[in-house]
């Protein structure tokens, strides 16, 4: 078999980006990149302007219903560290699913310690489905709010959002959505869906570069995260208590939210639906193949955003990968996906998941090859 170069690695990070992404990023740092925010020249006003199409192109994506909301960060994990430091100044309870990141797990654990925050986390059902009055069960008189990501980046499970959101409606608690496995492959309508706090990262299913995240906030007010200059009120110690201004000190990733931006309107472009059917075909496929090797247990849920994971019998996952990428030149991830919780669900803490993910890029004759060499690696083992 001739080995070739194949990406299913793209719940880590998308890979290739789009051409236009790498075009406008580059357009940016050829023709116009100032400081937004600071001077008045005419190339800060069109850096400032690019930072404002970032914002709104966001908060259209997303159904926001003020730009000035859209704040940017360097990733997700900036922006959920900002969440869920300004639940921490409140004081109280948060409930999160086995399903969260350890960029929720551990800044809550860090103000639990504080004693700032106390916790509750909601377990899948058997089929590892999270249902609302499950996470109704954990509500207590101080719970401030309910945290869950759209999708698993272990199983590529969706989470019921709209069915949590009415709940967190109902019990008037804030809703936390972090957003960085699937928007792009599904598209979160924070109106519809009653989010407060949608929590993302450029670098996956929206196709930016590495180094962008953003929050983008309903009826909640966020604590900063960083101090220092904005470029308003520049004579005072305390920065304007503006959005996004004071949330945002320190140089914007200009390059970086012009290549979101462009990633965003791909993405729009091509359409969500069209995405997830992409992604669903692949699976399909893998799924079918999979069937034919003795030995590998896949851990696939129907509803899923694009994610393949699967056991090998008698082989460490990080065995299996590696062998995956010298032998057979597939990128995938294998070991513990930083969702500490899930693994504990799955009983999978010993040895960790080969995690295929996919994205708008992988070709079905990339799973077909794929299938071949898992098929060649396990008749090896
Ligand atoms: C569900 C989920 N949340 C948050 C993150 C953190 O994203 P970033 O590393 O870009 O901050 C990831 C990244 O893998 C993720 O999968």
């Amino acid at each position: 078999m001739r080995k070739r170069t194949i990406y299913f690695d793209n719940a880590a990070t998308t890979f290739p980006k789009p051409a236009s992404v790498i075009s406008a990023m580059t357009s940016c740092m050829e023709n116009f990149c100032a400081n937004p925010g600071r001077s008045g020249h005419s190339l800060a006003m069109l850096s400032d302007e690019a930072v404002f199409r970032g914002r709104l192109a966001l908060t259209e994506v997303f159904n926001g219903k003020d730009p000035l909301k859209t704040v940017f960060m360097k990733n997700a994990t900036e922006g959920l560290n900002m969440v869920i430091g300004t639940l921490a100044a409140m004081k109280g309870h948060v409930v999160f699913t086995s399903y969260e990141h350890n960029s929720v797990i551990r800044p809550v654990y860090h103000y639990a310690k504080k004693g700032l925050l106390s916790y509750d986390i909601c377990l899948p059902d058997p089929y590892g489905r999270i249902y609302p009055k499950d996470i109704e069960s954990k509500i207590q008189k101080n719970t401030l709010a309910v945290i869950v990501s759209l999708a698993s980046n272990i199983t590529g499970y969706i989470l019921p959002v709209k069915e949590i959101g009415e709940l967190c409606k109902d019990r008037r608690l804030f809703f936390v959505v972090d957003v960085s496995q699937g928007a792009g492959t599904l598209r979160p309508d924070m109106i519809e869906n009653n989010i407060h706090v949608l929590v993302g990262t450029g670098h996956k299913d929206l196709y930016g570069p590495q180094g962008t995240g953003f929050v983008c906030t309903n009826e909640f007010d966020l604590i900063p995260i960083l101090y220092g200059g904005t470029g308003t009120d520049s004579m005072l110690p305390d920065p304007a208590n503006v959005s996004p201004d004071m949330l945002e000190a320190g140089t914007l990733n200009l390059p970086g939210i012009v290549g979101l931006t462009e990633g965003v309107r791909i993405v729009s472009n091509i359409g969500s639906e069209k995405i997830h059917r992409h992604k669903k075909t692949l699976i399909s496929r893998m799924l079918m193949g999979l069937e034919n090797i003795k030995g590998i247990t896949p851990y696939v849920p129907e509803e899923n955003c694009g994610i393949v994971s699967f056991d090998i019998d008698g082989m460490d996952s990080q065995e299996a990968v590696h062998i995956l990428s010298s032998n057979y030149g597939i990128c995938a991830r294998g070991g513990f996906h930083c969702s500490p919780n899930l693994h504990r669900y799955l009983k999978t803490e010993d040895k960790g998941l080969v995690r295929f993910s996919f994205g708008i890029y992988n070709h079905i004759n990339e799973i077909d090859y794929a299938l071949d060499a898992l098929e060649r690696m396990v008749r090896k083992r």
